[in-house]
């Protein structure tokens, strides 16, 4: 399986990595990866034979890009090109770069593109999923290639996958949940007496909030995460601009102190009702009692379903790493798929 992998940030770094040290596991189930292509912002790395882990990670530490990649890298050189221009014969792109809820860019024309040049993709990046994905999903259903994307809702717990495999068949009518650990942890911190200001900047410490927090705490990462759910698994046909969204900014620690006196606790919750036709995130007071009251960075979803009635999952959100998890596990069932010839 030849790779391209498109940003190499957190975690395209820690996919590069599980690669090389997965490699025996991988071959022993006969999932033989090359990566023949790596981008970041400023160039490319490229070597039909293949390409070596500790060299990526030397030019990137020591020169700031792929692109010094020693006797295969080119600076200046666009990771779309890799596609367009056919720059390496390639059968998988894994599109992991920032996430851009304005216009999905690079990453939705690194999609587009590669679909439409009959690769498989997988990806974690939210943006392109969150602003197209039904035509994302038509495009890869008419191409026949496998769109994948597990690691871009609740890395550390399976809950795209649950839905999947363990729901097949009845039919979920709503579900509700916490989808970013970086609110949920700021919101427990101000139970604890923290102001805002204080709660965010001890997340950022921790490295659970990026410099720019605006993506978690004004709610649009929970947004994307319920458009993505909403489309996958109970076939809403939706984008991000059909999601109501308030985040957590207003927040103030005399009010959280008041919903505890209530015995009540407020966590930002992303929500879809199919009855209802309706999507969206805010910060809401549940009982103390609630599945879902569940504290610091951890995630929490409950599906409503015909049949099994109510369900919670509750784990860890993401990090570089369990995404990158999420994506061997996509290429593993992609690998599966293609055996059985299931796309
Ligand atoms: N980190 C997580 O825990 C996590 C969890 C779930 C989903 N995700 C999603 O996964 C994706 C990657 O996250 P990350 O944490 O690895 O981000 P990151 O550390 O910011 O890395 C992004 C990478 O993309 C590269 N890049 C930016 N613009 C590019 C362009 N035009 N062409 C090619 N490469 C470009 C960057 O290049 P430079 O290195 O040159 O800047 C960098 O290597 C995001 O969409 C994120 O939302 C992340």
């Amino acid at each position: 399986m030849r790779i391209a992998l498109l940003g190499y940030g957190n975690v395209g770094r820690a996919v590069a990595r599980l690669l090389e040290s997965r490699r025996n596991h991988l071959e022993g189930i006969g999932l033989y990866p090359k990566l023949v292509a790596v981008a970041d912002s400023r160039g490319v790395a490229i070597n039909p034979g293949g390409l070596d882990y500790s060299k990526l990670e030397e030019a990137k530490r020591s020169r700031g890009s792929v692109g010094f990649y020693p006797d295969y890298g080119r600076i200046g050189v666009k990771a779309v090109e890799i596609i367009s221009d056919r720059l390496v014969d390639v059968d998988v792109v894994i599109e992991v770069t920032p996430t851009n809820i304005v216009d999905g860019e690079p990453g939705l024309t690194h999609i587009r593109e590669a679909l439409k040049s009959g690769l498989h993709v997988v990806t974690a990046n939210k943006g392109p999923l969150a602003l197209a994905m039904p035509s994302l999903l038509e495009l890869a259903h008419h191409t026949g290639r496998g769109l994948m994307f597990s690691g871009t809702v609740g890395g550390g717990t399976p809950f795209i996958r649950f839905a999947e495999k363990c729901l097949a068949g009845d039919r979920i009518l709503g579900l509700e949940g916490i989808l970013n650990g970086t609110c949920n942890y700021i919101l427990s911190s101000m139970e604890d007496g923290l102001s805002f200001e204080q709660a965010l900047r001890e997340a950022q410490r921790l490295g659970y909030a990026e410099a720019d927090p605006s993506m978690d705490v004004d709610g649009w990462d929970t947004a994307c995460k319920i458009v993505i759910l909403a489309v996958h698994i109970m076939g809403a046909r939706i984008t991000l601009k059909d999601v109501e969204v308030k985040g957590i900014r207003g927040m103030t620690k005399e009010y959280l102190t008041e919903a505890c006196k209530r015995g009540s606790t407020v966590k930002l919750l992303g929500s879809v009702d199919a009855k209802r036709g309706r999507a969206w995130v805010a910060p809401v007071e549940i009982p103390r009692n609630s599945p879902l009251a569940v504290s610091g960075n951890l995630n929490a979803l409950t599906f409503h379903v015909e049949n099994l009635g109510s369900i919670t999952m509750i784990g860890k959100g993401a990090g570089g790493i369990e995404t990158a998890h999420n994506i061997l596990k996509d290429l593993i069932e992609l690998k599966m798929k293609l055996q059985y010839r299931s796309i």
